[in-house]
This record gives C-alpha cells, structure tokens and sequence, in this order.
C-alpha cells in the first residue's frame, strides 16, 4: 500500500475494531479486499503450516532452537532463518511466529527446546542472527513470549512473581539484544508478571519494550492469551489472535462503555497498517533462494555445528574400521530420530533419511562392519524382549551406539517434563548393554538437559544429539565418523540431577511461582552454590585440542575494552572451537553472580594455525541494574576477564581497573 493508497482508506469502526482481532487462527482481517491479509505461522524450528482438516503441510525440519543456540554460531543461527525463510515464501507466510528467548530457568520446562538458553546474553545474540536471516528474504519476525513464562505448567494463569533485577538482568535482556534486528512483531506470553498478565501488562509492554527498548511494531496476543479487551488495548496489544466472535463483541462492548478511546484504536491501526505495508514492501521483492535440497542440506550444516560431544573415553570417537571392529547401532531412535519437541514449534517433513548404517557404512570404508539390531525401541510393552535383542547383538560386537532420548510425547509444548531421566526402559537398556559390551556411546535424542547420573560411568562415549533436524543422520555420521570434529557446547547446564537444580519439581502453588533464585538461574547458580555439574553450560569436546594464550585488553573508549587472546589448534584435525569470555565482578556493593557470559567466538583453526580473537565488552558487560538509580550501573573497581573453552574449564585471566570519574558513574 503506497501513501497514497494509504490516505484513500478509510475503515469503518467495525473494520478498525476487526483488524484488532486477526480474522481466523492465522490472518489478519482484510476488510473487504481493502487490505491485504498478513498471514501468519509457526516456527521456530521449521516452518508449521496445518491446513483446514488439521494436517501440517511438509517443510524443511530444522534443528530446533535449543540445537541451533549449541551451534554458538550466528552464522548458523542466520542460516536457519534464511532457510525457514524460503519455506514461507513457498507456502505464502508473511510471517513467522519466532524466535522465542525465554529463558531456561529449569530443565523441566516443556517449551526448552523452542528456547535459546538459561543465558541472556547467548539467546539474544543468537536471535538476533536468526530474525536477521528470516526477515533479510522480506519475512517478518515475531519475537516471543515477552515474558517471563519459563514453565508451561499453569501457563495461562500464572503469576511469575519476579524481582526488578532479576528481571532487568535475566529476563528482559535476550528481548532486549534480540530488539536490534528489528522483528515486525513481539508476542506477549500467556502467564501474568507480578500478578498481572502479559497481555495487560502496560509497565511491561508500554514502558519498558515500546519506551525504553524502542519497539514500535505491533504487539500480538499469544494465542487466547488476551482477558480483557480494554486492558490489552491499553497497554498497547495490537492484535488478539486468533479471531473469535467473543473477542469481537467484547472489544466493542468495551468501546460502546468507553473504556476504550477512538484514539486508542487508532494507534493499534496505524501500526497494524504499517505492519501491512512492510509486508506489501516485501511482496515486490521477496523469491524463493534455495531449492529444497539446498534447504536440506542448511539443516544438515546446522546439525553439524551443533551436535556436542559430552564424553569421550579412550578416544571411543571417532569411529574407525579397524579400531572400532563390529558397530553395532541400537536403541530406540537408531533410524526414526525425533524432530522436535511436541506442540505449535513442530515442523513436519516428508525428507526420507538415509539410515544411520548405511552412512556410517558408506564413511568407514569397505572393511567395516555396521549392523543395526532390529526392534529395539526401548519403549512400550514387551521392551524387554527388546533389551533381550540388543545384549545378545551387543555380545557379538566391539562397539555400540545406542541411541535414546525423549521426543514429542515427553517434550511439549503444553506440559512440562516431571523428570529429566531416560525413560526408565532405556537407562535399563543402557546399563545391560554396557554390562556385555565396555564400548558403549549413547547418542541422546532430546530437547533439554538430561539426568545421566545412573550410566555415564557405565559408557565411554557420550553424544548430545538433541532434536536435530532432517538432516541428523547425515550430520551425526560425519561427526561419529570423524569427518567432521564436533564444535557444539552446551547453551544450557546439565545438573547432576533434578534435585541440584534450584527450581526442582516445585509446581508452585497454582497461583504464583516464586522467583526467589533471583539472578542465579543455570551456571549462575551451580557457581553461586558451588555446586558440582554433570557438564557445565559452555561445555563440549573436540576431537582436536586447542591450546589458549596471550591474553590482552585494551582500553579503547571510557568504559570500553577490547579483549584478545590466541586459540592455537595444537591437535591433528581441523576443527571449530568456541571460546567464551566471561566477567567477574571482583568486590562489588550489589551481589552478583560469580561470572557472566559477556562474549563468545566461534573460529575453524587447522592443524598448528592460531588465530587471535578479538572481543569487545561494553558498558553492559560490567554493570548491574540497580533499581534505586533506575538504570544500568558500573561500579568502580576491579573486573576479572575469563576466557575459556567452558564456564568451568576457564583457560586465561586478566583484569581490568574501572575507575570512573564521580560525573560519569551516575546522574540520578
Ligand atoms: C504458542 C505460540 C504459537 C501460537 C500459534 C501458542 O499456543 O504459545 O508460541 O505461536 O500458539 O500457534
């Protein structure tokens, strides 16, 4: 719609108030043919589109959001919103509702595997490439769920009862990064924050995310998230979606009362009309890039990037046809690995996958010998007949790969998980196994952090596979296989066990969940706790090593600094390494957590090649929110800089003096 265009429409009331709640589950109100209607589907892991009779259209299945975040990768990140990207254009999206950068404030969380991480600093950026790459093909973003809905038990009426720092530091700040590429559209999540709900909340959605972060776009309701018409229009929720015919009477009820202005419908409007404009802007330009095999072999790369090697004993990977002997692949995603996590994030796809034999066959050359062990899926009735077939193939092997994990059925959207174990068959499967066989990997399937307290020590190898994509067996092949050295870390922690977590299984009490873990959420609280860890966030093996030095920082500006330090591949193989800088608040007035992530690279070395890697750290990186100054705060003082190649495994130290003049320290 050009200016003009623009200027010649005039809506009625009942149009303006229809194009407040969307038409159907998924469009905009066109008013007649007066405007376009903005189409809209889900991600965030490929793109879901149901039809009329309820089916989910094929698209390219991605890895999931929480792989893409152990990619540490923003060009894996960009790469997947590009991909994604062509998939609308085919179907005809406009846009598409994701990312989502809720935190992981516990492993139980049934959404996890739609979410980045428990860090705010990695979900944002990451994020932010992905939007990038989305909307870079005229697709526009929906950035969710603006927030605090860290659990879906209790979702729709919960009340996330937070403090302002926690907020300010934990909860608001991926949005807050994520903001900087722009997304069309924020969505307000479903729970209340501090009693009232998101949809309503005009501190939250009117202060902080229009006022102080600069959003101007349209604010869309979750799905029936909205309760009450006048509130949501009040604090500025453009869109109810989707339509109903009560929603309708209701808006207009509460106009008729005059609890809503014209004036107030007209700001909604405007900004839905911009919203259509940018999608008619894109419309001239928007084509599809990427045929559908290049679509597939994007989430093949992704997985690649993002698979993370846990353990390694004795060198167990990679695999090699004299050293390994007979494989033998068991368990009970061996050949049919799960997509994704279950709910509104699942993408479908029709792509046929190659088996797992079969590649890691074709890889190891003609002298190997890869057998697959026929029904062995650990679950269900009879699965011990199963676990029967399995020891006795694993008997006549010299290594096994068993491959377990969750799935949509566990991991949903809807429900949180009651247990971060295996399903009991499978841990029982793999500790019979590992009884006939001592060279045992277990390659985990699944969307979050898993317990693996009753067999790690049991096995020599470890592989977080995650929910993937469709592109999993080719990329898990070429990382067992030793094609390709593994280079993803965990973007989450694994606990020892659900109890060492802080939130454990409290539900809380139907009403309101406490958020008295504060700022200490994932690594921020096992290092407040000093607690131990099954792997820390940051964590993952590589098949070559990498040696860290010659730590420096400049001072380049008044709170300002670059940080350079050499990543030398001191191994045999080429390979990726992410290496993390984290900051250390030495002594400070305000408690703070033992470190925070503040930067992060991810580089491919050669064999004896290094690479210096240059960081810069802000203002941000060194200052709390405090909420009596109402804005952020660097306290003079010393700061400690650690680089490592984990939150645990930290290579080099520095430190930095900020010592501020009284002028600039603060105004307020
Ligand atoms: C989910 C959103 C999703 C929407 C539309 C809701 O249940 O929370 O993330 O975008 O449904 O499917």
């Amino acid at each position: 719609m050009n200016k003009e265009n623009k200027k010649q429409i005039s809506l009625t009331l009942e149009e303006k108030l229809k194009l407040l709640t969307g038409k159907d589950g998924w469009r905009t109100y066109g008013a007649n043919g007066k405007l376009k209607e903005v189409f809209m589907l889900d991600g965030p892991n490929g793109l879901r589109m149901m039809t009329d009779d309820g089916q989910t259209k094929k698209a390219t299945a991605m890895p999931n959001i929480s792989i893409i975040a152990n990619s540490w990768s923003k060009e894996a990140a960009r790469l997947a919103g590009e991909t994604i990207a062509d998939d609308c254009i085919e179907k005809g999206a406009d846009i598409l509702l994701a990312p989502g950068v809720n935190m992981k404030r516990t492993p139980l969380c049934g959404r996890n595997f739609e979410y980045f991480s428990e860090d705010p600093y990695l979900a944002g950026t990451l994020a932010k490439e992905y939007i990038d790459g989305v909307q870079s093909k005229g697709i526009g973003t929906s950035l969710k769920h603006f927030c605090a809905n860290n659990r879906e038990y209790d979702r729709f009426s919960v009340s996330s009862e937070i403090e302002e720092r926690a907020l300010r530091e934990i909860y608001l700040p991926a949005f807050e990064i994520a903001l900087k590429a722009n997304p069309w559209m924020v969505m307000c999540s479903y729970n209340r924050i501090n009693g009232v709900y998101a949809s309503e909340n005009k501190y939250l959605l009117e202060d902080v995310l229009r006022g102080e972060f600069g959003f101007n776009d349209v604010i869309v309701s979750d799905w029936w998230a909205v309760h009450s018409q006048f509130r949501r229009v009040k604090a500025g929720v453009d869109i109810e979606m989707p339509f109903t015919d009560k929603s309708y009477d209701d808006l207009k009820t509460a106009y008729d009362k005059g609890l809503i202005t014209d004036e107030e419908i007209d700001v909604c409007v405007e900004r839905i009309l911009k919203l259509i404009e940018k999608v008619e802007n894109a419309d001239k330009v928007k084509k599809v890039e990427k045929t559908t095999e290049e679509r597939h072999q994007a989430a093949v790369q992704i997985a690649k990037e993002s698979i993370v090697l846990l353990k390694n004993e004795d060198n167990v990977l990679p695999l090699n046809a004299e050293k390994s002997g007979r494989i033998l692949i068991s368990g009970t995603f061996a050949n049919d690995p799960p997509m994704g996590g279950g709910g509104s994030a699942l993408a479908e796809t029709d792509f046929k996958q190659e088996r797992l034999e079969n590649l890691i066959s074709e890889k190891l050359g003609d002298s190997a010998v890869v057998d697959i062990t026929a029904n062995t899926q650990f679950t269900g009735d009879g699965c011990n007949n199963y676990i029967g077939n399995a020891i006795e193939a694993a008997y006549s092997h010299d290594t096994v790969i068993v491959c377990v994990g969750t799935g949509k059925w566990i991991e949903s959207e809807g429900k949180d998980r009651t247990d971060i174990k295996l399903p009991f068959v499978q841990e029982e499967a793999i500790l019979k196994i590992a009884k006939v066989n001592p060279n045992v990997i277990v390659v985990v399937y699944a969307g979050g952090a898993i317990d693996m307290s009753a067999w790690i020590d049991k096995v020599k190898g470890v592989v977080f596979v995650g929910f993937a994509g469709e592109g999993v067996n080719e990329a898990l092949s070429s990382i067992l296989c030793g094609e390709v050295s593994p280079s993803g870390k965990l973007s989450e922690t694994f606990p020892l066990s659900l109890d060492d977590t802080f939130v454990k299984n409290n539900v809380g009490d139907g009403f309101v969940d406490l958020y008295n873990d504060g700022l200490f959420i994932g690594y921020r609280y096992y290092d407040h706790e000093n607690k131990e860890v099954l792997f820390p966030f940051g964590h993952g093996l590589s098949y070559a090593k990498f040696d860290y030095s010659n730590l420096k920082i400049e001072k380049t500006g008044d709170i300002e600094y670059e940080i350079s330090y050499t990543v030398k591949n001191i191994g045999n193989i080429s390979a990726k390494e992410v290496s993390q800088v984290y900051v250390k608040d030495e002594c400070s007035f305000v408690v703070r957590p033992e470190k925070e992530l503040k930067g992060y690279s991810k580089d491919f070395i050669k064999p004896g090649e290094e690479k210096q890697i240059k960081i810069k750290l802000c203002k941000r990186a060194f200052a709390y929110y405090s909420t009596i100054l109402k804005d952020w705060h660097v306290e003079n003082g010393i700061f400690e800089i650690l680089v490592g190649s984990s939150s645990r495994d930290i290579k080099l130290k520095g430190k930095i003096e900020i010592n501020l003049p009284e002028e600039m320290q603060f105004t307020r």
